[in-house]
């Protein structure tokens, strides 16, 4: 049956950043679903006399929106978010890797993904891009959970084949044997998409990510996730150990994993040459922010990137990020911002973990946006969630004045309603 969902319906249609940014949105009485996707926007009288039919959810001063997309995040990390103290390399070494240890086990893989995919719809995320771990059960965990809950999901097993310890390493013929099954198994069923995970440079040979970029260039319509230039320390390592590449970048594209639908985690220290080669083939970067301050690996210079025309989305990164609401990620994406010289506007940092995420992942046409014909995976935000919040939104002159405050101090408690695919699933 068709749903009208009255509130203050965000459509951000256009690109933020080409012009003034509140000129990029139109704000609508009402949506209209109809079997699982966005059929309608108006005013909510129009649509009701044309729909008399429909049944109606009135979520009152909520703003509306397309569900948020977390363009990158690691599922087997929920267990040691938050952990004290290490940077990049000794933060994998002494939390992570014996966390990712564990997912050879179904079960408890499976438990994780399920709490990890319930955080992220309390927190209004309906789409997730996550890292697996070397176990192929950890990926048949993660898309079980999410076509359990009918989400859009793409996911890979993270491939290594060296400097991890024993236990965590597979081979080049494995990782591609294993990726090659489980992408037969998952890409395009349901709302699934498979991406080829190599971790980063310095946990995989030459010969492994060449395994991997001909997978890849058999499968080009696959994303690609890695991480990229994080830490300096992390740079400067994999100078060492790849003495002929040009810089970081070289040693994926040398191998055939530069590209279209690739997804660039974090990408902070770049030279020239490294930026102008990823605008060239339309590889995305996926903003971290949340995460580069907790592990300590720098300022993302967003207004120079998205300036130069780079394909951005945003992310959480958990658990190096240590918080699962892409509120949290906006904000931190407002301050690294600041820090960098450029404020940006709310229609831009909420355009970045929409319609930027989803554009990242190539699913723009599916998700992320409140276009007609999109899946209707949405989000409402009660712009009054708190008394801080509340008493400051009040005050506001304008819906953007009335929204920042919940950008930049909302949590899970802003959410007051998910839809997935049309379907309730959380503030009913
Ligand atoms: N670089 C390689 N692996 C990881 C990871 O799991 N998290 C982060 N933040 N950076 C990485
Ligand atoms: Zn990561």
């Amino acid at each position: 049956m068709a749903e009208l969902i009255c509130g203050q319906v965000l459509d951000i249609a256009s690109d933020p950043f080409a012009g003034p940014p509140e000129e990029a949105a139109t704000v609508h009485g009402a949506i209209l679903v109809e079997d699982g996707r966005i059929a309608a926007l108006g005013t909510a009288a129009d649509l009701r006399a044309a729909h008399p039919q429909a049944r109606v959810t009135d979520m009152g001063r909520a703003v509306i929106l397309p569900g948020f997309v977390d363009a990158h995040m690691h599922y087997p990390q929920t267990g040691m978010i938050a952990s004290w103290g290490k940077r990049l390399i000794d933060w994998l070494n002494t939390y992570t890797f014996p966390e990712e240890m564990k997912f050879g086990d179904p079960a408890y893989a499976c438990a994780q993904a399920d709490l990890t995919l319930d955080l992220a719809l309390a927190n209004g995320t309906t789409t997730l891009a996550s890292f697996c771990t070397i176990h192929p059960e950890s990926v048949d965990a993660v898309f079980a959970a999410a076509a359990a809950r009918g989400m859009a999901m793409v996911a890979g097993k993270t491939c290594m084949d060296r400097n991890a310890p024993a236990g965590l390493r597979d081979t080049a013929q494995s990782a591609h044997d294993d990726s090659k099954r489980l992408l037969e198994a998952w890409h395009g069923r349901g709302r699934a998409r498979y991406a080829i995970t190599p971790r980063f440079s310095p946990t995989s040979t030459p010969e492994q990510l060449e395994a991997l970029g001909a997978l890849w260039a058999a499968h080009p319509d696959c994303p690609m996730q890695t991480h990229l230039s994080e830490q300096r320390d992390e740079v400067a390592w994999v100078a060492e150990l790849f003495p002929d590449a040009r810089d970081y970048l070289d040693t994926y594209e040398t191998h055939g994993l530069l590209g279209a639908g690739g997804l660039y985690g974090h990408a902070i220290h770049l030279t020239a040459r490294e930026r102008d080669r990823l605008r060239e083939v339309g590889g995305a970067l996926i903003h971290c922010p949340t995460s580069n301050t907790f592990i300590g690996s720098g300022l993302f210079d967003m207004g120079a990137r998205v300036a130069e025309g780079q394909l951005v989305g945003l992310a959480t990164d958990t658990g190096g990020g240590s918080s699962f609401s892409m509120l949290r990620v906006m904000a931190a994406t407002y301050e690294i911002g600041q820090l960098t010289g450029t404020p940006l506007h709310p229609a831009q940092l909420l355009w970045l973990a929409t319609t930027g995420s989803a554009r990242s992942l190539r699913m723009a046409d599916e998700i992320g946006t409140l276009a007609v014909g999109s899946v209707a995976d949405l989000v409402a935000l009660d712009p009054a969630s708190t008394t801080a919040i509340a008493q400051r939104s009040e005050r506001a002159d304008d819906l953007w004045e009335a929204l920042f405050p919940t950008i930049m101090m909302g949590d899970e408690r802003a959410v007051a309603g998910v839809w997935v695919a049309g379907d309730r699933v959380t503030g009913s």
